[in-house]
């Protein structure tokens, strides 16, 4: 058998080859074989099938222990591959492709019928993006046709920002991961559904909302609608397994309410939990936090995005048992650093944490 079915990484056989010329001519010959392929991208590490081959899209499901209903992003080397997925391109589109393409911004259309519904979930969309990487973009060359490729995570998980990342989650079920080091920038696409001149907003993401906003304008989505028109962006998505809880006081508030937490627990025999802190730009002033990982010194929201999900798998496998993040400023790709902690944190702050280990230990 050449996949490992049900393998877990500590089985796996996956081989991580640096990305060259010749790693991804064979990638790009396994990707045409039928085989999936991890590799490389300026957002996070995709997990790459030929886009027109039923089977391998399906594994990919399989792969990532994805749900059916939650359609992929088909990855191409150039505009003019992205044109025939789509059933027609509106001037607003195309003016997105030309600011932005190559790069981290995904564009949903209506689909024409060659474009494989297993691919899109089912829907007459279908969602396309141009990647800014020199690797991904000579894979989808060497193929010879656009890639369907969904983060190489499982289902539910942190996104893998290295090939590291990618070998813990699905090194058991792939055979090959084109490592081309740490992801640049970090995060996934901004992604955009284009419609009546401008966009709506699907998911927040490396590209700012802010600069959308300077060419089309941009519709928001409030939180409901969002799992109904793009069906991946459900609640508790982006969890490391130690539970994750968003601050939302500023950190000396926060560093008082942790004392007070502190006496609540020592009054009801409580062990202190060992807390690992996820901050913006510096430590929370207390002594009662075990570990911390700081996103960016000098407060730059870039710099936070690309060291946001290497900092959350780091702290998941410390042992902890609640990971704090702190919230950072709302604006630019901020916007998308706080979309992905209060889906992990799945909308629940740090207070609920005393109850729930009262109730684990009475
Ligand atoms: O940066 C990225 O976008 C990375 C790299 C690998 O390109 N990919 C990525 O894919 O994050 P994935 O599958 O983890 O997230 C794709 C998101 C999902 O939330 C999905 O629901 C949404 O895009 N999506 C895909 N096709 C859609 C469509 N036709 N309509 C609405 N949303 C769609
Ligand atoms: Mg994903």
């Amino acid at each position: 058998m050449f996949y490992g079915a049900g393998m877990s990484p500590s089985q796996s056989h996956a081989r991580i080859e640096p990305a060259t010329d010749s790693t991804i001519a064979q990638a790009g010959d396994m990707l045409r074989h039928g085989h999936l392929v991890a590799f490389p991208t300026e957002t996070v590490y995709g997990l790459g099938a030929d886009a027109f081959n039923p089977r391998a899209v399906c594994r990919i499901f399989e792969v990532k222990k994805r749900p059916r209903f939650d359609p992929l992003i088909v990855h191409v080397s150039a505009p003019a591959e992205a044109e025939p997925l789509w059933a027609r391109v509106p001037r607003a589109a195309l003016r997105l492709i030309e600011e932005f393409w190559p790069g981290p911004l995904t564009i949903v259309l209506p689909k024409r019928r060659r474009v494989l519904d297993i691919v899109t979930a089912g829907l007459d969309t279908v969602a396309v993006r141009m990647p800014d990487h020199e690797a991904a973009l000579g894979l989808i060359r060497r193929l010879g046709r656009p890639i369907a490729a969904p983060s190489a995570n499982l289902f539910g998980r942190v996104s893998p920002s290295s090939a590291r990342a990618v070998w813990e989650d699905l090194g058991g079920s792939v055979d090959l991961i084109l490592d081309g080091g740490s992801s640049a920038v970090g995060i996934e696409s901004t992604v955009v559904k284009v419609e009546g001149g401008g966009c709506v907003l699907l998911r927040p993401g490396a590209v700012p909302v802010e600069r959308i906003e300077e060419i089309l304008p941009v519709r928001r989505l409030k939180k409901a609608p969002f799992a109904r028109e793009s069906p991946g962006l459900t609640e508790s998505h982006y969890a490391p397994r130690t539970p994750l809880r968003l601050i939302t006081v500023p950190s000396l508030r926060f560093a008082k309410d942790l004392r007070r937490f502190r006496e609540l627990h020592r009054r009801n025999r409580i062990p202190w939990p060992r807390i690992g802190a996820l901050v913006y730009r510096r430590k929370i002033p207390s002594g009662l936090i075990a570990r911390t990982a700081v996103l960016s010194r000098r407060g730059d929201l870039v710099e936070a995005a690309s060291n946001l999900f290497q900092a959350i798998r780091k702290l998941d496998k410390m042992n902890l048992d609640v990971i704090v993040a702190e919230s950072v400023p709302e604006r630019a790709i901020g916007l998308a650093i706080m979309d992905r902690l209060k889906r992990a944190s799945g909308g629940l702050g740090f207070a609920g944490i005393h109850r729930e280990r009262k109730r684990k230990s009475d």
